[in-house]
């Protein structure tokens, strides 16, 4: 048997393109003892991948060139030779942008099979859906009747945090990338506004209508993409507002960077409104994840909480769903279905 799989194949200068991906095929070796082999079904496509591309410091270490681009999946057993994990489960795992993995059940999770679709474990009820949790509740320490401000709104990790925030009681504003997002912003996922960051032409508009959304102020900035948002957000800070910095897109390819607001403009701000800027990885919060399902998972499935899922189908689209996902060229949770 084939074995497909997309690795690194040169690290980008810029936006990633085409030749920066591979893709290459091997034979699948025996599975041994203790071994299970896994057919992928599900690839999440999540921005943090831009950054495993280069051999920068990070708080994860870069992926190698000739490696398989990193990825967490679902996908189903079907030779085990593991006692621990039977043929036919649904396992969880960092398996990477593969079609097929052979595993010792080291890290995987297994993923029981409900009414809820399983792919739902890689966006709303996964990462995402917990980094969404985990910024409003402990790191924004968001409270009812605060306004709150997320950039790309309409997106895995947005989407989910404006809906919990209007269960809170707070109010709730958008930014995202085109009309078609805002209007599903504000007519399914129930939020007080939404702003198309497309159609401002430069931040001092961008300010003045974020001022126009929010006339009491922002409380609490949910930063996903940074750049002009970012600094069209900052004059409309209140008093002791809280950034959450969970994301910085807009950066991640380091367009723009050259053009940012000034770091002592920036720094006077958070000194005079006496801003709490806190940056989360997700992965030092997992404790919380059971909580959050408990949470959240009922919700979902009372469908209070609804999630938009962006599906491709085939591995070998994966490089250019990522093209686009740095781009805004998704519209919700990026999957690829990489098999049935
Ligand atoms: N800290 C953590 O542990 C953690 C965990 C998960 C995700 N994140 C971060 O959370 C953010 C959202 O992730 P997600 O998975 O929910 O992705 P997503 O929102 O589903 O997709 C990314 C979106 O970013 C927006 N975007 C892309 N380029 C942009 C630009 N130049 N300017 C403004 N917006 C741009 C686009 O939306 P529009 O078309 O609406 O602009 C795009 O659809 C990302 O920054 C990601 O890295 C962080």
């Amino acid at each position: 048997m084939q074995i497909e799989k997309i690795i690194l194949a040169k690290r980008p200068v810029g936006e990633p393109t085409f030749d920066n991906f591979k893709l290459e095929f091997f034979n699948c070796p025996e599975i041994k003892s203790g071994e299970i082999l896994v057919k992928v079904k599900w690839l999440s496509l999540d921005p943090y991948m831009r950054g495993r591309m280069d051999n920068v410091r990070s708080y994860a270490s870069p992926v190698e060139i000739g490696e398989a681009m990193e990825g967490e999946c679902i996908g189903e057993i079907i030779v085990s030779k593991n006692e621990k994990f039977a043929v036919s489960e649904l396992v969880i795992g960092k398996f990477g942008w593969v079609s097929h993995a052979i595993s010792n059940g080291h890290g995987l999770r297994k993923l029981k099979r409900t009414n809820i679709p399983e792919q739902t474990a890689l966006g709303v009820l996964g990462m995402p859906g917990h980094t969404a949790w985990t910024g409003l509740n402990k790191i924004a320490n968001a409270k009812k009747e605060e306004t709150i401000v997320i950039s790309a709104a309409s997106g895995a990790v947005g989407s989910l945090a404006g809906q919990l925030a209007k269960k809170k009681g707070l109010k709730v504003i958008g930014i995202a990338g085109n009309d078609q997002k805002c209007s599903y912003v504000v007519n399914e996922l129930g939020f007080d506004g939404c702003i198309n960051h497309n159609n401002v032409t430069n931040t001092k508009e961008f300010s003045n209508l974020i001022q126009s959304y929010c006339p009491n102020g922002v409380d609490i900035y949910f930063e996903n993409v940074a750049g002009k948002t970012l600094e069209a957000i900052i004059p409309n800070m209140n008093d002791f507002g809280r950034i959450a910095v969970c994301g910085m897109i807009s950066w991640y390819s380091g367009k723009g960077i050259d053009q940012a607001i000034s770091l002592p403009k920036l720094w006077r701000t958070i000194l005079v409104r006496r801003l709490r800027v806190n940056g989360f990885i997700i992965f030092d919060h997992k404790e919380t994840y059971p909580q959050f399902i408990e949470e959240v998972s009922p919700l979902v499935q009372k469908q209070e909480i609804i999630y938009k899922e962006d599906i491709k189908a085939g591995l070998s689209n994966a490089p250019s769903a990522f093209i686009d996902l740095l781009n805004g060229r998704n519209f919700g949770k990026l999957l690829v279905k990489v098999s049935d």
